[in-house]
């Protein structure tokens, strides 16, 4: 947990609501937040989800991990605890998205099991939706995929504390969906996604 350290602060009250925002809008906000080695394919789904939503009417936004890191989070490196700092930053962005009545499609390593859980309580506690969808792709796949050449930098020592490599990946216990990227087409995988936002009611007109 965070320590808050300003004092003297109090949330202030709009005079609109969350559910004002979706009418206008005609679309619910969401977090769906995409976990999985670096080469999993977390960011590539999120593309092609994003687009697949576009032509539905609906207007999702990518948060994605090397994006971020170029901006908000340029001030972090990969320890644990920044690792951890980077997840509560992006779950708090993720959240304002889905408050404001976007889609978010968050696509983080996001390694450990205890900081997106904070996440999803996060979501919880102001009743919003969460969806946690384990981009489940075998680390020996990633690593043949290899797309920006850093597993082979970490196998050299190159880079050290690579996720899968010489720092840990907690696997969800119970995730809304698992996408087994090296078994599903990337086609299946946008639909298995979209199904289950329109088992949510997700993708209905509000
Ligand atoms: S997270 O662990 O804090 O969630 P995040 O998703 O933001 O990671 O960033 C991961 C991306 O940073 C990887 O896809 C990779 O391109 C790059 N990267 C650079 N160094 C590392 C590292 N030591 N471990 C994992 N990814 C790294």
């Amino acid at each position: 947990m965070t320590e808050q350290i300003a004092t003297n602060v109090h949330w202030h009250h709009g005079e609109i609501s969350r559910a004002d925002r979706y009418r206008v809008l005609g679309q619910k906000g969401a977090t769906l937040w995409f976990t999985g080695f670096s080469g999993s394919g977390k960011s590539t789904v999120a593309v092609a989800l994003e687009a697949e939503l576009l032509k539905r009417g609906r207007i999702s936004y990518r948060l994605d991990g090397d994006n971020i890191r170029l901006g908000i989070n340029k001030n972090l490196g990969f320890s644990a605890a920044d690792r951890t700092e980077n997840i509560r930053r992006i779950g708090e962005i993720a959240k304002l998205f889905t408050d404001a009545g976007v889609i978010a499609l968050s696509s983080f390593i996001s390694p450990y099991r205890a900081d997106r859980d904070a996440v999803r309580a996060l979501h919880a506690e102001s009743g919003m939706d969460f969806i946690e969808i384990y981009v489940d792709c075998p680390l020996e796949e990633a690593e043949k995929r290899d797309p920006k050449g850093l597993y082979k930098k970490a196998r050299a020592g190159q880079i050290k504390n690579f996720t899968g490599i010489d720092d840990p990946y907690e696997a969800p216990n119970a995730p809304e969906l698992v996408l087994k990227t090296a078994e599903m087409s990337l086609q299946q995988e946008v639909d298995a996604v979209l199904a289950l936002m329109t088992q949510r009611g997700l993708i209905l007109d509000v």
